[in-house]
Parts: structure tokens; sequence; C-alpha cells
């Protein structure tokens, strides 16, 4: 992690639900990080209805929206039984393998897609947003399916387990410990 940014007037990093005025900004800061994969009329068809869902979150610096992660109320229960009925694009139930040992609650939160506008990136503002609901009641874990195309399990291996992984994807899972602090 770099040093802290000096600001003359400088205040701290604020997290918060995404409101309707945000998304022009929201679909810029997406568009930042996977403008290689998607236009901003795709990134904002796609994910529109989850931004405004009551659970994504933006970052906040200064004032400006420098940050986001884009979050659905979805259990991995819910997902394996998508694999099993085929409902998937890339997970289907003939080339899947599940690694997952224990039963899960339904109260599980998935991660669609985290950005921090590369200026912003290094004074640990990802970890912050991945952080988040950790100490929230409502969810026992936070989940998501990474493309192997992208390269960065390692990265997402740091705080997850692998749960399900099929030729083009896996999924993770880092589950909540109720006692650690709580970032809000
Ligand atoms: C991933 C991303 C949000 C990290 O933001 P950041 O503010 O630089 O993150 P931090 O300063 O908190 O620290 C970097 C951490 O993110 C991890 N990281 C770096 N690139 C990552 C990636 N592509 N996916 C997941 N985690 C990543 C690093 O391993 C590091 O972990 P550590 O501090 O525990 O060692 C940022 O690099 C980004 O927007 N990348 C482009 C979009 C993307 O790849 N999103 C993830 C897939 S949806």
């Amino acid at each position: 992690m770099k040093n802290l940014k000096v600001f003359e007037d400088y205040s701290a990093p604020e997290v918060s639900v995404i409101e309707s005025e945000d998304v022009p900004k929201i679909v810029d800061i997406l568009h930042s990080s996977f403008g290689h994969i998607d236009s901003k009329e795709t990134i904002a068809s796609k994910l529109l209805p989850r931004m405004l869902n009551g659970i994504s979150i933006k970052l906040t610096v200064n004032g400006e929206i420098v940050g986001c992660h884009i979050l659905a109320t979805k259990s991995v229960n819910a997902f394996i039984s998508d694999i099993k009925s085929n409902n998937l694009k890339d997970f289907k139930s003939g080339n899947t393998q599940l690694y997952l040992k224990e039963e899960m609650s339904d109260r599980g939160l998935q991660g669609i897609a985290l950005s921090i506008m590369p200026e912003w990136r290094s004074y640990g503002y990802g970890n912050l947003l991945k952080n988040w609901y950790s100490g929230d009641p409502r969810f026992d874990y936070i989940w998501g399916v990474q493309d192997k195309n992208l390269g960065n399990i390692e990265d997402w291996k740091k705080t997850r387990e692998i749960f399900a992984e099929c030729p083009t994807h896996f999924a993770t899972i880092r589950k909540f410990v109720k006692s650690e602090p709580i970032y809000k």
C-alpha cells in the first residue's frame, strides 16, 4: 500500500450506498476498469438495477466518487441450484467441480464488480470496499465469480477460497467471522 495521500483539505474517505444521481459517475468508474470488455452503454444496461439495489456501495474521497462495489443479495445455495438447473452461461452441471464442504446459509452477499479509479489505486480503498459488509449481521459470507482470463485469482485467494470451478471461471467465498471488527 502506498503512503496515505496528503491533502491540504483532506477528509476521510466515505462509503455509502449508490443513489440514482451517482449512476453516470459509477458507469465511468466501471468503464475505467472494464472498458476493454464492455462499452459504457452495456455496463449501464447490465448493471443499472444492481447499482440501485440499496446494497451496492460507492467510495467518496474529498467529495469525489472514486470507487464502487456492485453487489447483490444472493446465496451460494441459489448459485449452486442455478448450476444444477443449467441456468447459467458458464457454470453447467456437466462442467463444474464443487468443493464446498459445509452447508452454507442463505444469508449470502454476491460481489459482482469492484472498481477503483486507476489514479486512486493502492491506497487500501479496494480492501475497504471488499471488507465493508464483513460485520453486517444480514450476511454470513461474500462470494463471487472470477473469469480465469482476468488472471487475478491469486489476489482473491488472499481473502477467499475457491468453492466451484468450471473451464472458464472460478467461484470464491469468504466467510465472515462475526467477531471481526466492524469497519463502519
Ligand atoms: C482490484 C482493485 C479494486 C484494487 O483496488 P486498490 O484500491 O488498488 O486495492 P488496495 O489498495 O486495497 O490493495 C490492493 C489489494 O487488492 C488486491 N488486488 C489487486 N488487483 C486485484 C484484482 N484485479 N482483483 C482482486 N484483487 C486485486 C491486491 O492483492 C491487494 O491485496 P492486499 O493489500 O491484501 O495485498 C483495483 O485494482 C481495480 O479497480 N482494478 C480493476 C478492476 C478489477 O480488476 N476488479 C476486480 C475484479 S471485479
